[in-house]
């Protein structure tokens, strides 16, 4: 199984080193990886920092955003992928410690990053669901970013990708899927009032929850871009038609499916889902079942 494995992922690097060789010949393709985006003046939001704010910022990132999945439970940046052809993937560190954007980030800074999906230089943030997080209100992005300033300092300088050239390649050439979501981001469309009325709260849990990210556009099956992920099953109520809402809970809660299957956690993060409401679940299972 390994080595059909191997042998596969062998195959697949020839032929894109085939087509790398022959497209970057051929056009000198400017690549998403490599452009800067102009997303123009971006309005900072009000950073909230009572108490009940931080609270909600602190369950946003965890419970729905799943930020903690790439960026360690800390925040202070992890190893979220690890992979023999395509190279390591260290995420950024969010905290004020060494090596951590804290320090320096302001509001704008983190609306950029996260509505936009762009650094402070304008290049586009690979792997980062930005096209979810583009949809977060202004109060919770506020309170998320009051969190975020509140978060004790880790200090870790191993903070940056560090991909293969054949990563880079197979990105440039879009072989990986959309590692760049800044560039199919609307950069003048203001998405942080999409789901304001109260009914449709349930629609922007699963979207800042970025269930389609993994799960397909409509959620009926997809692929997350993580190397090496199993793919998003159909999870509309014709994918989940035999269960029942305890066992659709106890999956978010436990990674434990009623078959007593485990689901890996490294690439549905139910250990940040665990952490919403009853409420909350109750209304994506209800959400799920309307699909
Ligand atoms: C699927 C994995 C993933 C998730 C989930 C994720 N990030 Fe990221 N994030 C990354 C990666 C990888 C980078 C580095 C991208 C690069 O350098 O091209 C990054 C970069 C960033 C940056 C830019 C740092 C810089 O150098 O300027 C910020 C800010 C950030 N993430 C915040 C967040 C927050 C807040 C959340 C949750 C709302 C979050 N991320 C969720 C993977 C993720
Ligand atoms: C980073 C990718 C990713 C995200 C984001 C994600 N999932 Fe998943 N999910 C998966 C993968 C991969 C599996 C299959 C795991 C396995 O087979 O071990 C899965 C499995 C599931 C299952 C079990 C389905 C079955 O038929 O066995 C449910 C239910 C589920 N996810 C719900 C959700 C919901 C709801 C959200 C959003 C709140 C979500 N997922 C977000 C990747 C993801």
């Amino acid at each position: 199984m390994k080595k059909r494995r191997l042998l596969g992922i062998g195959l697949v690097s020839v032929v894109a080193i085939a087509i790398a060789a022959i497209a970057v010949r051929l056009y000198q393709v400017p690549s998403a990886r490599t452009l800067t985006y102009d997303v123009g003046e971006v309005a900072a939001v009000p950073v909230l920092t009572d108490e009940r704010s931080l609270q909600r910022g602190e369950h946003v990132s965890k419970a729905i955003a799943v930020c903690q999945l790439c960026h360690g439970l800390d925040l202070g940046g992890k190893l979220a992928f690890e992979h023999p052809i395509l190279g390591k993937g260290y995420t950024p560190n969010l905290t004020r410690g060494a090596g951590g954007i804290g320090t320096s980030y302001t509001s704008a800074d983190w609306v950029r990053a996260l509505r936009h999906g762009v650094n402070r230089d304008g290049r586009g943030l690979l792997f980062m669901p930005s096209d979810h997080y583009a949809y977060l209100t202004d109060q919770d992005l506020g309170a998320m970013i009051g969190y975020f300033q509140s978060l004790p300092p880790v200090d870790n300088l191993k903070n940056q990708l560090a991909l293969t050239p054949l990563a880079k390649l197979m990105i440039d050439l879009g072989l990986s899927g959309e590692v760049v979501r800044a560039k199919s981001l609307d950069h003048t469309t203001n998405l942080s009032t999409a789901f304001n009325d109260q009914e449709q709260r349930p629609a922007y849990t699963v979207e800042i929850g970025g269930c389609t990210f993994c799960h397909g556009r409509d959620l009926h099956g997809g692929q997350g871009l993580e190397p090496g992920a199993p793919p998003g099953p159909d999870i509309t109520s014709i994918g989940l038609n035999a269960w029942n809402f305890a066992q659709f809970a106890a999956v978010m809660r436990t990674g434990i499916r009623p078959d007593h299957s485990i689901i890996d956690y490294r690439f549905m993060p139910w250990q940040g889902y665990q952490n919403m409401t009853d409420e909350e679940l109750k209304s994506v299972w209800d959400y799920l079942n309307t699909l």
